[in-house]
């Protein structure tokens, strides 16, 4: 029997994936790998829906793509491309826009909070009808599950509203897809900042474990975690998030769960468990970083792995796009 599909992705905004990526995102998708016929792919379109520079971005690219395989997807088993290497991806995102109401895209919170700061007057039309362009993506490949975090659960629920609408107006044509929400121990917290997510768009890095980031320095960053005064290690996300983030990121590194955790370390002060928690990290990032660091050395190599993918990813795209556009009578 077909193993059940999934596709994801990310954007190439940043010049490299930080820990909460890695653990929320790369890690499971890397377990995924083994039981899913999967799919995940470098969302460049999503990313110029805000200015980018045309040099970083297609470095960024590369440094993504790259981070995706050192941590462990292979492209030989999964699918991995960039998004605008498969036209069908812009192609039925039109058709797919046709179908959207006004009023259905302008519920959609993300892009109220990504233009919360600098008004909606000065966002672009690309990314208000971004949420489009990802059901289009997810759409494309029939994909049966979709593993992301909660903050991109309301897009995939317009994803299957969309499927729905289309399948009744025009006839069977896509499969309807189900939101797999991240568990909420994979839900990685700034380190200096404990109450919010890591996140690439942090006020300062001090709190954000970039991939890239030296082994010495990641270790830095975790022995400065910021804790607190009542010196247990036990979680408590409400009083304790930042001795609770570490022991979450510990359990994500080495398998052995919270309550073990916190049954070993009782009675220890914070400067052991912060040294216990910064070695696991660097011995689980370190080889990703050199790994990293090889494929990014030659591009050559990278370009072709992706040229490769995309036209696998083509294949299955163009047959989609094809069904619908027919379903529509536009051919
Ligand atoms: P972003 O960095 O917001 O583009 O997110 C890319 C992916 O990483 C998404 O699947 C997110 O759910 C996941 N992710 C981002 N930040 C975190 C975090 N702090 N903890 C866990 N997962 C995260
Ligand atoms: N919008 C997602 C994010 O910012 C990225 C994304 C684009 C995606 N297309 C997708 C995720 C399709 C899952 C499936 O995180």
């Amino acid at each position: 029997m077909a193993q059940p599909r999934i596709y994801s992705g990310m954007q190439p905004s940043s010049g490299s994936l930080h820990l909460g990526n890695y653990i929320g995102a790369l890690q499971q998708w890397r377990r995924m790998q083994d039981d899913y016929d999967a799919f995940f792919s470098i969302v460049d379109l999503h990313a110029i829906t805000v200015p980018q520079s045309p040099e970083v971005l297609r470095e960024q690219v590369r440094t993504l793509a790259a981070q995706y395989m050192a941590g462990g997807i292979d492209p030989d088993r999964s699918c991995l491309y960039v998004q605008s290497h498969v036209a069908a991806h812009a192609q039925l995102a039109w058709l797919l826009s046709t179908i959207t109401g006004f009023g259905e895209a302008s519920r959609m919170t993300q892009f109220k909070d990504k233009t919360a700061k600098g008004g909606q007057e000065a966002a672009s039309v690309g990314l208000f009808t971004y949420p489009i362009l990802m059901a289009a993506d997810i759409l494309l490949y029939d994909a049966d599950i979709v593993p992301v975090g909660d903050d991109q659960k309301q897009h995939v629920e317009l994803t299957r509203d969309l499927a729905e609408r289309f399948n009744k107006r025009f006839g069977k044509t896509f499969t309807v897809p189900k939101p797999q929400i991240l568990a909420d121990g994979a839900r990685i917290y700034d380190l200096q900042n404990p109450q919010s997510k890591m996140s690439k768009s942090a006020d300062t890095d001090k709190g954000v474990v970039w991939l890239l980031d030296e082994p010495t320095k990641t270790a830095k960053k975790i022995r400065s975690a910021v804790t607190d005064t009542d010196g247990a290690i036990r979680a408590d996300r409400e009083a304790k998030p930042g001795v609770t983030n570490l022991l979450e990121i510990l359990t994500a590194m080495t398998g052995e769960p919270v309550a073990a955790l916190e049954a070993r370390f009782e009675g220890q002060g914070y400067g052991a468990f912060k040294t216990e928690v910064a070695d696991a990290v660097v011995a689980e990032l370190a080889p990703v970083r050199e790994r990293t660091l090889e494929l990014l050395a030659d591009p050559a190599e990278l370009d072709r792995l992706l040229a490769a993918n995309a036209e696998r990813a083509a294949e299955v795209a163009d047959a989609t796009l094809a069904r619908a556009m027919e379903a529509m009578g536009l051919r």
